[in-house]
């Protein structure tokens, strides 16, 4: 007879814990042990325990491959779930096992779980362990599956599937994967006093691992229902018509008050502040280097003189790389909304900004449609003041409608998800790239999923809100699917692409770049132990399953995106893991976190815009400026969005921080510590840069960057 030492962990948060009945089995080359079920006196699996038992066996083992943990009935008590950390095995012969689980188990069933060192399947040769691979992935794609939500969408989630399977016998059976912690409150709810419904009920069947946590819903509508109701009891939710005046927009947030919205309020009709967005505001991938202007853009040098300065001309600022171009054509052929019964209107506008002297970046010229003409004057900063102001808040509008709904949510929440999906699907739990990634997917599938069912549901926010509504979000999130680009998404390639990686104060930048090269530092790490060949990444067919089916679903199989369909070399596959991680952390880091920042001061980010562009120079006043922006209702509405997604809920974690240890072997381990190293180096030194500067860049500093698109 022969000892094996077990040790569990379940997780250490409300209702971790359960009652059922444990018990486990030990699979190993030479035999398994048979079902011992693990019990002490007392209470085992408490949350945050770590319970310890002896499970006998008549001969050694030999090499632990898989443990197999039942959960089944306990007497009369009723079933709950279990969230199982980690299980630890030492054999008779000291040779200790760590098995990694990490997840949510539910109703009574079995999981087989595999020692923690990652494997891919060219490692494994044992036809159990390829087999128990195959299961893993097949109950997997049963229980994750991909949906059209929109013709030349990425493909989503399908919920319904949950819902479907959770009404079938052998649901609990089949329910294989990891991630998040903590099950979300029993109930279907809206937010008391929220405009938008919140559909739960829909959220209800998504499987505990994918879904939020208690501590971060309940986060979430602490942080909801305080500002509706302000807002409600002070009847602006409800308010028709313009703003009698601009200064009234600052008390909508009494409270809400930060740093940067209070300067966003003083400096917002300056065309240094108007510049400076485009590099350090919420949609920083904008700009462009111009080196010849558009044909539809006759910009000439008179008219940009006043701002150039004696002795300077257009096109030499042109051929000395100064000038940059923003152009919103994606929007022209936008669908218009209806909001409070009016019609709305949408521009395309071109603008040219200079490289100043100084180091700011100024708006030459707006033009505030694509087709030039005696209807479409270019506005100068020479204008009246209200023209000039007027041109600047279309173009405002256009960033607002571009960012939302292309850089935010197409770009990182919807890519995300289908990253996340694909990682689910074609990933067993040994693999390294699934213990590389899933932390970067925690909480996507769910806040993609709310997003559906209040955001952009037909009469969700987004068609109460927006001046294209939920038919132009569509349009522009296809058109924005049509065009994107592998070399978008690939900071290094995109700042190239643009010609701005000589521009200064460019601190989205700068700082992106640092970390970037940390994470492909990191990655590259990782993937040059576990694959240390070509052949080695060619033959990995979990791997090219899985790049194949981003390809496919989030790309739609467009060759000409330049988007990988296969991956040949270790250095393909680090730029791909980069361009991943960069995209589900930092990149929505830096266009979510500073929403309420840049928005709050509603004319610098208008939703919507009532009249249409001025065709003419000379008509523009502080009331036909108020009678465009949006109504009180809407800009509320708006607010409020921005109010909620800037603030990430809590049970955060963030940049590099992985408290589940998928990864068990020592090296891994180094290079997670190294990757942390060096993110607290970024983050020192862009806190003594921040000391420096009247608006301090943070959204990029590591600590405030969550590991995945949460919020
Ligand atoms: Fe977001």
């Amino acid at each position: 007879m022969v000892l094996y030492k077990v040790k569990v962990a379940t997780g250490s948060f409300l209702k971790a814990g359960t009652m059922d009945s444990i018990s486990v089995t030990l699979v190993g080359t030479c035999g398994e042990s048979p079902k011992h079920l693990l019990d002490h006196i007392g209470k085992d699996f408490a949350p945050g325990a770590v319970d310890g038992y002896k499970v006998p066996c008549e001969a050694d083992l030999g090499e632990l491959l898989l443990l197999r943990l039942h959960k089944e009935r306990y007497c009369f008590f009723p079933q709950d779930s279990w969230y199982c950390s980690y299980i630890t095995v030492t054999a008779p012969d000291g040779q200790r096992y760590r098995f990694p689980c990490y997840q949510w188990i539910e109703g009574y069933r079995s999981l087989e779980l595999r020692q923690g060192a990652g494997r891919t399947v060219c490692h494994d040769t044992l036809a159990l362990l390829l087999e128990h691979r195959k299961q893993e992935l097949r109950a997997r794609q049963r229980s994750y599956r991909w949906k059209i939500y929109a013709p030349g969408f990425p493909r989503c989630l399908d919920v319904r599937n949950f819902e479907e399977m959770e009404s079938s016998s052998n649901y609990s059976l089949t329910k294989m994967t990891p991630g998040a912690q903590e099950t979300p409150p029993g109930n279907s709810n809206s937010l008391p006093g929220f405009p938008m419904k919140v559909d739960v009920h829909s959220l209800m069947h998504m499987d505990a691992n994918i879904r939020y946590s208690v501590t971060k819903t309940t986060s979430l509508l602490l942080n909801a229902i305080p500002a509706s109701l302000g807002m409600k009891l002070r009847g602006l939710l409800d308010r028709k018509g313009s703003w009698k005046k601009l200064d009234d927009v600052r008390k909508i947030f009494l409270c809400h008050k930060t740093s940067t919205s209070e300067f966003v309020a003083e400096h917002w009709r300056e065309d240094w502040f108007f510049g400076y967005q485009y590099l350090n505001g919420v949609n920083p991938v904008m700009l462009r280097r111009c080196c010849r202007l558009p044909e539809n853009f006759p910009v000439t040098s008179d008219m940009v003189a006043p701002v150039l300065g004696p002795g300077r001309r257009l096109h030499e600022e042109m051929e000395g790389g100064r000038v940059f171009l923003a152009d919103y054509q994606i929007l022209e052929e936008a669908p218009v909304n209806w909001l409070n019964g009016v019609c709305q209107h949408v521009a395309a506008p071109l603008c040219l900004l200079w490289l100043s002297p100084s180091g700011n970046l100024l708006p030459l010229a707006i033009q505030l449609s694509q087709t030039p003409g005696p209807d479409s004057p270019i506005f100068l900063p020479s204008d009246s003041e209200w023209d000039w102001l007027t041109a600047k808040t279309w173009v405002r509008n256009s960033e607002f409608l571009i960012h939302e709904n292309n850089t935010h949510f197409l770009c990182t929440h919807l890519l995300a998800e289908a990253f996340s999906l694909a990682t689910l699907r074609h990933l067993p739990l040994c693999h390294p790239l699934y213990k590389l990634l899933i932390p970067h997917t925690r909480y996507t599938l769910q806040v993609n999923t709310i997003a559906r069912a209040t955001l952009l549901n037909p009469e969700g926010l987004v068609d109460k809100t927006t001046s294209i509504g939920r038919a132009g979000l569509l349009y522009l999130m296809r058109t924005g699917l049509q065009r994107l680009r592998y070399s978008t998404l690939c900071l290094p390639d995109s700042l190239q692409e643009r010609g701005v990686l000589s521009l200064p104060n460019y601190y989205y930048r700068d700082d992106g770049m640092k970390i970037w090269e940390a994470i492909e530092c990191f990655v590259s790490n990782i993937v040059s132990y576990y694959y240390p060949s070509d052949t080695s990444v060619q033959r990995d067919s979990e791997l090219q399953a899985w790049v194949w089916e981003i390809f496919t679903q989030a790309f739609l199989g467009r060759e000409s995106s330049g988007f990988p369909s296969c991956l040949n070399t270790p250095k393909e596959l680090i730029k791909f893991l980069t361009m991943i991680i960069f995209n589900c952390s930092v990149q929505h880091a830096a266009v979510n976190s500073g929403q309420h920042d840049f928005g709050a001061w509603m004319p610098n980010a208008p939703s919507s815009m009532r009249q249409p562009p001025p065709c003419v120079k000379g008509t523009t006043t502080l009331q036909s400026y108020l009678d465009t922006l949006p109504e009180v209702n809407i800009t509320c509405n708006t607010l409020l969005l921005f109010w909620l997604v800037s603030q990430e809920p809590k049970d955060q974690r963030h940049l590099g921080h992985y408290p589940d240890q998928h990864f068990t072997e020592e090296c891994p381990g180094r290079s997670v510590a190294a990757f942390q190293q060096r993110l607290a180096e970024i983050s020192q030194e862009i806190r003594v840069r921040n000391k420096t500067l009247a608006l301090p860049y943070a959204y990029l500093d590591p600590p405030l960057i969550e590991n995945s698109v949460s919020i």
